[in-house]
């Protein structure tokens, strides 16, 4: 088996320069992403949980907070396929007491039911079989435990990839299909389908919420149209287009230009609407 399980694409495309690009951009990510950390974690019930795992926990943000919740006694474990992000997770001062394990989620071998609680902030979109996946992550799960994670809904309610992927696509002419059920961010937005993953890996009480939030930032103009060149859809778009310097420079004008017609009060804005899901091993 290659060092990346079952997901060599994956992991190649984790460990190389989108997965640099989420190391580079980590403090800028946590906060953008922290209205859906809040939703992620809101209400879980950690009550009798001992060992705690974190799927696809990248540089460990939520991790480290699903420890703090869970208290000092507890063990918690964040397990990824980048070893750049968890490089960049086990250096956290936050990170001591913590374990960072490198493993494809969907072919590692578990310890059966060896965790009690198990979450991901937008880790698990990214599997070859999610099928065998989620069979994979329920049988590391204690029986009657419950699994959560949050996920993307469609792009069309998620400005903060349909925005930039627009300019893109306006500016370079690329075509860029809509992304389907393939391994990426949006692969789970169809939920009759990501019900039918966690049926189909006998999780019960499956409980799937539509939730709108936002994505929000303090950065400046400049520095948020720079992470929108490296992080999401309208990067992805720009890979594909392989444009010259002088388009890249056109689409970062761009990307300012948006910037500054949605700042208010000191936040760059954008409407988001996710998945928060629950399932219980
Ligand atoms: C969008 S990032 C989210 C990272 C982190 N949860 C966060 O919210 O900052 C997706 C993460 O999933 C990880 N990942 C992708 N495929 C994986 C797999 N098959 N097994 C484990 N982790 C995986 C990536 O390396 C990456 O860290």
């Amino acid at each position: 088996m290659s060092k990346y399980g079952e997901n060599d694409k994956q992991g190649q495309y984790w460990n190389e320069a989108p997965g640099q690009s989420w190391v580079i951009n980590d403090t800028a990510m946590n906060e953008r992403l922290q209205a859906i950390s809040d939703i992620l974690f809101q209400g879980l019930d950690v009550t009798g949980c001992n060992n705690g795992l974190d799927i696809g926990c990248g540089a460990g943000s939520t991790t480290r907070r699903l420890a703090a919740i869970m208290g000092n006694q507890a063990k918690v474990t964040g397990l990824d396929i980048s070893e750049k992000l968890l490089a960049l997770a086990r250096s956290h001062p936050e990170s001591v007491g913590k374990d960072f394990l490198q493993a494809d989620a969907q072919s590692c071998k578990f310890e059966p039911e060896g965790f009690d609680l198990a979450i991901s902030r937008f880790g698990v979109m990214f599997f070859e079989n999610p099928f065998k996946a989620f069979q994979n992550i329920k049988s590391a799960v204690q029986k009657g435990r419950e699994m959560r994670f949050v996920c993307w809904a469609p792009i069309s309610a998620n400005d903060f990839f349909l925005s930039p992927l627009n300019t893109v696509v306006d500016i370079t002419g690329v075509s860029f299909a809509e992304p389907g059920k393939e391994p990426g961010p949006l692969a789970f937005s169809d939920r009759t389908y990501l019900s039918s993953i966690l049926k189909t890996a006998e999780f019960s009480s499956i409980n799937i919420d539509i939730i709108e939030t936002s994505i929000s930032t303090k950065d400046s103009v400049e520095k948020n149209a720079s992470l929108l060149m490296e992080i999401g859809m309208g990067f992805r778009a720009i890979k594909e287009a392989a444009p010259t310097d002088e388009v890249l420079n056109e689409i970062r004008e761009a990307f300012v230009a948006d910037g500054n017609k949605r700042q208010k009060n000191g936040f760059i804005s954008y409407d988001a609407t996710i998945y928060r899901v629950s399932a219980v091993a």
